[in-house]
């Protein structure tokens, strides 16, 4: 596509920013539509990040996606926050209207439709299934806010430190009283007990990221039963043991590309190219 007067820009807030794939397959998608628009990486130190905020009204950007380590500050500087925003306490994506910036989280988005992407193909709804969330940061907050959005049967949160584990449920708490029942928090070191228990299990710790990694459990003792997703993108060895055993299993691509999807969409009010995106995520 030819860059005139005309051409819009988009971009992404990281430090650092040079290993995100956003702006290859946020510009494959605008091209795709034949929207003229670019989307760039932004380069922020965290002690820029304000200014960088204002700079997307002073130039006009259309809209960024917020990523590591600005996704909890940069509330503090937008117009207004999206009710997921509120819950999970992080953004990670902005839309300007006019100089009004709007911020949003579409990672728990993202995480539910690769989620259900994934239960399809066992015929399966979420909210008949029980889960066990490995981690209670800033990952867990966004798969936990989604899940009980969604209504589960049930869900089990186990963090090495528990009481981040107790702070995240306390938190949610204000969401409805039904958390009450819905969710637990389990000790790290006491998940095995609860693998009998549970349908699906979701890593959302950079457990598994280093080959160093120490694992989170004995994955010796994962069932055929089990549905195993990591937020990770890459075959793991939480991942690896899952295809082992003979179970449904994910890695953290879907969530990546549907986080994005849901950007593009409130960006431009128009239905993401998602094969597009997807052929471009899985190069
Ligand atoms: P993110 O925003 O990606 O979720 P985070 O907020 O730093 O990152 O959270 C990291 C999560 O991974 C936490 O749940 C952390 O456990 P603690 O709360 O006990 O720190 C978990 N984590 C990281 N390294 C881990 C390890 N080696 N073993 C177990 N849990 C680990």
């Amino acid at each position: 596509m030819q860059l005139n007067g005309e051409t819009l820009v988009y971009g992404i807030i990281g430090y650092p920013v040079k290993h995100s794939k956003s702006p290859t397959f946020q510009t494959a998608a605008f091209q795709s539509l034949g929207i003229n628009a670019v989307y760039v990486p932004f380069h922020v130190k965290p002690e820029d990040l304000e200014k960088a905020v204002e700079g997307i009204k002073a130039l006009s950007v259309k809209g960024v996606n917020i990523t590591i380590p600005h996704k909890e500050e940069v509330i503090k500087y937008v117009n207004e926050i999206s009710e997921e925003v509120k819950f999970i306490g992080a953004a990670n994506t902005i839309e300007n209207i006019d100089g009004y910036l709007k911020a949003y989280n579409t990672d728990a988005y993202g995480f539910i439709r690769g989620l259900k992407e994934l239960l399809e193909k066992a015929e399966k709804d979420i909210s008949d299934l029980s889960f066990l969330v490995l981690g209670a940061g800033g990952a867990s907050r966004a798969v936990v806010y989604g899940l009980l959005k969604e209504g589960t049967k049930k869900i089990y949160l186990a963090n090495r430190t528990l009481e981040k584990a107790e702070k995240l449920i306390s938190d949610f708490k204000q969401l409805n009283r039904i958390v009450e029942k819905t969710i637990e928090p389990v000790r790290l070191d006491k998940v095995e007990d609860y693998l009998d228990k549970v349908d699906v299990i979701v890593n959302t710790t950079s457990v598994g990221l280093h080959p160093e990694d120490k694992p989170l459990f004995d994955y010796e003792k994962i069932m055929k039963k089990h549905i195993i997703v990591d937020i990770i993108y890459k075959k793991t060895p939480l991942l690896k043991k899952a295809e082992e055993k003979g179970c449904l299993w994910q890695d953290g691509l879907p969530m990546l590309l549907y986080q994005g999807v849901r950007s593009f969409e409130i960006w431009t009010k128009r239905e993401a190219p998602v094969e597009v995106m997807r052929k471009i995520l899985e190069k």
